[in-house]
């Protein structure tokens, strides 16, 4: 198949790009389209034969469930039925955004596929010109999960898209870098509480202001997956390919234990990549445009963090390095809390304590390596 790529970041042919894309999906195609959180591959959720090639095309298990898009709250909501007083606060709230809301599943003509078989539905309002633009001119309900292979990080730009799964879609829509970096939060709100399935770009802080108490899924914060709630969150996610280590701690301690690693792994001829504040980076000596470091904005400016998280990672296995370093510099609320989630998946747990590796030297044969 020969994917086409559709620009839409210049005016002048955006609007004959939206056009084909929209046509391709009225034939079933799969469609990739920018969304302010991550890109999305989208099918007509009304089409059985559309939504089964998505789940081909990404390697997605078929019992988790796709969120589906539309280009206004009205039109999400009606998807769903006995909608509750506090979602559509919700959705005043926060739509068009990175939010997706679980709801009792109402419309008869969305196809089992795209909610995996349960009664509920995840629908989204997205933030982005493009993809509203898109979904207006489609008129109808689109299924998108992340345009990546399944377990990859989420794709942020065009490329990464036609990295995973150029040969396999009809065409991507190209509306340049996604804003935001991380994707929605998902909340159930299909049984009378507010329950987070997923941290995502609205924050669990946002939420409570408008919803008062809210849950945050137990399954969500321990990783443990015994009733699982959001089928997606029992999966590997978000990891690239080399192995990703944290390292925590203070910020004098996370450069020392960097140098460190830096510098044994120069003994031993491997190469490991780092992903660092500006100030950290500064700190070490390096540089952005080395190959193997990537940068990410101010020490502590978690919006940029986010914008560059799976950009960054993405860049820096690229280049095949033997372990991934990744600063752990994220606030611990606020969007920090999402970015905390998404790095402790990719780890797998693995998080490396900078004063550890300090007090027992980098080269302690367990754990302390990452490698
Ligand atoms: O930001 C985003 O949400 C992006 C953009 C493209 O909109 N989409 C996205 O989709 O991240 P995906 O498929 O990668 O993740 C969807 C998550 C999964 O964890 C899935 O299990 C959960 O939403 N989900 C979908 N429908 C659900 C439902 N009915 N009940 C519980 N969880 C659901
Ligand atoms: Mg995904």
């Amino acid at each position: 198949m020969r994917c086409r790529i559709l620009r839409a970041t210049v005016s002048a042919e955006a609007e004959k790009a939206i056009e084909e894309a929209a046509n391709i999906l009225r034939r079933g195609g799969l469609v990739a389209f920018p969304t302010e959180t991550v890109y999305g591959l989208g099918a007509d959720a009304r089409r059985r034969e559309a939504v089964r090639r998505v789940f081909a095309a990404k390697g997605r298990p078929g019992d988790n469930p796709l969120i589906v898009h539309t280009a206004d709250a009205a039109s999400a909501l009606a998807l769903g039925r006995d909608v509750a007083d506090v979602a559509r606060e919700l959705a005043n709230a926060f739509w068009p955004g990175p939010l997706s809301l679980v709801l009792p599943l109402g419309d008869p003509s969305i196809v089992p596929e795209v909610t995996g078989g349960l009664d509920t539905i995840a629908v989204r309002v997205p933030d982005h010109p493009v993809a509203l633009a898109l979904l207006r001119r489609f008129g109808g309900p689109v299924a998108a999960p992340s345009a990546n292979v399944s377990g990859r990080p989420s794709p942020t730009d065009a490329h990464h898209v036609w990295e995973d799964l150029g040969e396999r879609i009809d065409a991507i829509l190209d509306g340049g870098p996604s804003g935001v970096g991380v994707e929605s939060t998902v909340v159930d709100v299909s049984s009378g509480s507010v329950r987070i399935l997923r941290l995502g770009g609205v924050t669990v802080e946002a939420l409570e202001d408008v919803a008062g108490s809210v849950e945050v899924a137990r399954h969500v914060e321990d990783g443990s997956d015994g009733r699982v709630l959001s089928p997606g969150m029992k999966y590997k996610h978000y990891a690239p390919t080399a192995p990703l280590r944290l390292v925590q701690g203070t910020r004098d301690d996370v450069v020392r234990a960097m140098a460190a690693l830096r510098d044994r792994a120069k003994l031993q001829g491997t190469r490991p990549a780092f992903f660092l504040s500006r100030e950290s980076a500064d700190a070490l000596g390096m540089n952005p445009d080395d190959e193997g470091v990537y940068v990410y904005g101010a020490f502590g400016d978690d919006e940029a963090l986010a914008h560059g998280l799976y950009a960054g990672v993405r860049a820096l296995d690229r280049s095949g390095p033997s372990v991934i370093y990744v600063e752990a510099s994220y606030g611990s609320g606020g969007l920090g809390r999402t970015i905390a989630d998404r790095l402790h998946r990719a780890a797998e747990g693995e998080a490396l304590w900078a004063h550890d590796l300090l007090r027992d030297g980098v080269a302690s044969p367990r754990g302390a390596n990452g490698e």
